[in-house]
């Protein structure tokens, strides 16, 4: 009986303890443990990336059911550049992200790699949720003729990743690139940097399958979403993209490398003052295929470029020779555009001379230019396919 009572003594004084201090280990009853715990002080000033490196080793650790991490909300938690590295034990990973994490100042990376800001790595099962912000200060980058800005948040070789919910503002770089990722599912983000901010993509997805985006929300100074090199079944829903480059699929074939995407599916997108809608960009020189791609029922108010496939793609300091090998762009259907262009030329299909384009489709689309005294007109080279339904503008520059 006096064994007992003291075993209970030592173990209510253990649970009372615990919660003052930062453990290892979890007591069956936690539903989660805060960042906190681990000596994070979330003042936006003190650099709280070690106590997150604590926390994450923690749970990261831990063998089964790992409980999640939450980062609280009410508070501002300073990261250096970190890197939340797998493989964990547990088969699921959740990561809460309730308050607000801001990088430093452009000027306090000296020393650290400037490629990535935050990166979860080879972790299965990881769910990263919540309603909290993540603010990259991009605006002491974007001023500099930086050659590299970070991207704010990486995931790399993540299978079954679910990600969601979050505000993401001013990356530096891209704001949000999935890599080697199967089974990704990302829904209701906002992401929002300024019209004039330098390569700041929305959401970047290369060598991945099985990815889906929904009905987020898109406003950068570069791609909304951009759906690059070795990537298969993409769907992306309900997005609505501008400012902001539009949603492309490339650029394909840079330096004359191979490029395959295939079964990438848009559906019930806006695109809102951008300067291309559904856009496909393979450089010149490449080679591999971009196949069986869908652009449906599209939204546009006042966008340049709406239809856009652009064979001749280089950037602003590459030399753009004709070159005659090029990624092979086939079975595109473009289905139910309906809105205005802020440009003449709605549709612009610019394949390769050497290579072409088959196989594009086009399905009632009714584009007026945002100028009602002007008309819409299509424009093609070398692509071929078949018109269905309504068509404004005609598109009769398509070849069979
Ligand atoms: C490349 O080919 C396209 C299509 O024929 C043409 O419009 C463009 O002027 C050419 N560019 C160069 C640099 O020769």
């Amino acid at each position: 009986m006096r064994e007992l009572l003291i075993i209970i003594l030592i173990l209510s004084m253990a649970i009372w303890g615990s919660s003052f201090q930062p453990r290892e280990a979890f007591p069956s009853y936690a539903s989660s443990v805060s960042v906190i715990q681990f000596g994070a002080v979330g003042d936006g000033e003190t650099d709280d990336s070690q106590a997150f490196l604590k926390a994450w080793k923690s749970i990261c650790g831990s063998k089964s059911n790992a409980p999640p991490l939450l980062v609280p909300a009410g508070k501002t938690f300073l990261l250096n550049p970190v890197s939340f590295q797998g493989p964990c034990k547990s088969s699921s990973i959740n990561v809460q992200i309730q308050g607000n994490i801001v990088a430093p100042h452009s000027s306090a990376w000296d020393g650290h790699d400037k490629k990535k800001w935050l990166l979860f790595s080879n972790v299965n099962g990881l769910t990263v949720n919540g309603n909290g912000k993540i603010d990259g200060k991009g605006a002491s980058w974007w001023s500099n003729k930086q050659h590299q800005r970070p991207t704010a948040l990486s995931f790399g070789s993540c299978n079954n990743l679910v990600f969601r919910g979050l505000m993401h503002v001013d990356s530096p770089g891209n704001h949000i690139s999935v890599y080697g990722c199967n089974d990704v599912s990302i829904s209701n983000l906002k992401i929002i940097a300024p019209e004039s901010s330098p390569n700041t993509d929305g959401i970047d997805i290369t060598h991945s399958s099985n990815v889906q985006i929904r009905d987020c929300t898109i406003a950068t100074g570069d791609d909304c979403v951009a759906i690059g090199t070795d990537t298969s079944n993409i769907a992306v829903t309900g997005v609505i993209c501008g400012p902001g480059h539009g949603i492309s699929i490339g650029s394909l074939g840079a330096n004359g490398g191979t490029s395959i995407v295939e079964d990438v599916h848009v559906r019930d997108c806006t695109f809102k003052g951008t300067k291309n809608g559904a856009r496909i960009k393979t450089w010149q020189g490449g080679s591999g295929h971009a196949r069986r791609i869908s652009f449906e029922r599209i939204k546009l108010e006042s966008s340049d470029n709406p239809i856009i496939i652009d064979q001749y793609y280089c950037g602003p300091n590459d030399e753009c020779k004709n070159q005659t090998s090029a990624v092979k762009v086939s079975d595109v259907s473009y289905i139910g555009f309906q809105g205005t262009s802020s440009t003449e030329e709605a549709v612009q299909l610019s394949c390769s001379e050497s290579v072409g384009c088959t196989d594009i489709k086009i399905n009632d689309i009714d584009i007026t230019h945002s100028d009602s005294g002007k008309d819409t007109r299509a424009s093609c080279i070398n692509a071929h396919g078949e018109l269905y339904g309504r068509l404004v503008p005609s598109v009769d520059c398509l070849l069979p």
